[in-house]
């Protein structure tokens, strides 16, 4: 058993308060290796915010959930003994779909898990829900759960269609559950292709009237956006001139995500975008240095790249720069 507060990480509890009365959204970013999660925790520190380090199924498939965790508690001591930030730290498990698994974690040192029963009936949902919260109590871990289906890939499970969450569910949902925060669908969607659009039309609104009923049922709740990523177009650019081909990659604009972060979101998942800005630098750098073999050598930059983008994110979408000490500051 590793408790996570051996590991210098926290829950998601104070930085939900402060993001609800703050006006801001906290990042949820996904890693797989180490170039993403130095980025991450540069980026972060850099901006001065708090930070959610998203661990998925695959991630943990990919990578190994035992390197992973080790990962996470180097990631803090580089922050405190090398960046001199205390910016608080959260490990989270994105999208289980078990209680083996989110007790797995738990365990294993994670100070958060989501429990993605969205795909199963109300009743069902709620259940599951209700076990992995008994148990991440008992240990002081926050759950996250969801209610509605994005559309797109959840890990394995694929969704063609999405479906909003219903606003009339929600507070039989969180108060039988006693999660912490909830995921809901308002018309994102995991991946670089959330939306059918002709080109030159404007991705579709996101129902922003759904998360205003939501708020309305759930004052002070903490709602959490999934599939959050906006597909930047100039990194979609870079990687189909050197390549790729992404043409019709697209997501939500940035307006958007802001608006939502302004109010009742209080996390906000981004893993496409940095996927992108990774990629793209890549690309160009095996185009016009084909003699290059170095993985250092592309890895740098694209981590460089990731960090410029996780800066602007926290400071311009997310409104979260500034708000790390802070939090690491509360009783
Ligand atoms: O929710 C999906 C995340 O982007 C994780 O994606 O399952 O490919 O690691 P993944
Ligand atoms: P994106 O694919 O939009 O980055 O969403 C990531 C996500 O929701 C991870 O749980
Ligand atoms: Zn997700």
């Amino acid at each position: 058993m590793v408790n996570y507060k051996e590991l210098g990480l926290v829950n998601s509890r104070n930085m939900f308060k402060k993001a609800i009365d703050g006006g801001f959204a906290v990042p949820g970013y996904n890693f797989n290796n180490m170039e993403q999660i130095q980025a991450i925790i540069r980026g972060c520190a850099e901006s001065d915010s708090p930070v959610i380090l998203q661990v998925s199924k695959g991630a943990r498939e990919y990578a190994n959930q035992t390197l992973l965790r080790n990962m996470a508690r180097g990631a803090v001591e580089m922050a405190r003994n090398d960046l001199g930030s205390k910016i608080p730290i959260v490990l989270h498990l994105d999208h289980g779909d078990s209680f083996e698994i989110a007790k797995s974690c738990i365990d294993t040192g994670f100070s958060s898990v989501m429990i993605d029963g969205s795909s199963k009936s109300f009743e069902d949902n709620i259940a599951l829900t209700k076990q992995v919260v008994e148990y991440a109590h008992e240990h002081d871990v926050t759950v996250e759960g969801e209610l509605g289906v994005l559309a797109g890939i959840e890990d394995e499970v694929s969704h063609e269609l999405s479906h909003y969450t219903k606003p009339e569910e929600v507070e039989e949902f969180v108060s039988r559950t006693g999660v912490d925060s909830l995921a809901i669908s308002i018309g994102t969607s995991h991946g670089a292709y959330k939306f059918k659009v002709k080109p030159g039309d404007p991705p579709p609104q996101l129902r922003l009237d759904i998360l205003d009923e939501v708020a309305k049922r759930l004052p002070g709740f903490p709602i959490v956006l999934h599939g959050a990523s906006s597909v930047l177009p100039e990194y979609v650019a870079i990687i189909n001139k050197f390549g790729g081909k992404m043409e019709d990659a697209v997501g939500v604009p940035e307006d958007q995500i802001r608006k939502a972060a302004s109010g009742a979101v209080c996390k906000v998942n981004i893993d496409s975008d940095g996927r992108l800005v990774m990629t793209a630098m890549i690309r160009k750098i095996f185009a016009e240095k084909p003699s290059e073999f170095d993985p250092r050598k592309y890895l740098g930059p694209a981590r460089e790249e990731l960090i410029k983008m996780i800066i602007r994110k926290n400071t311009e979408v997310l409104a979260s720069s500034g708000h790390g000490l802070e939090i690491s500051n509360m009783k």
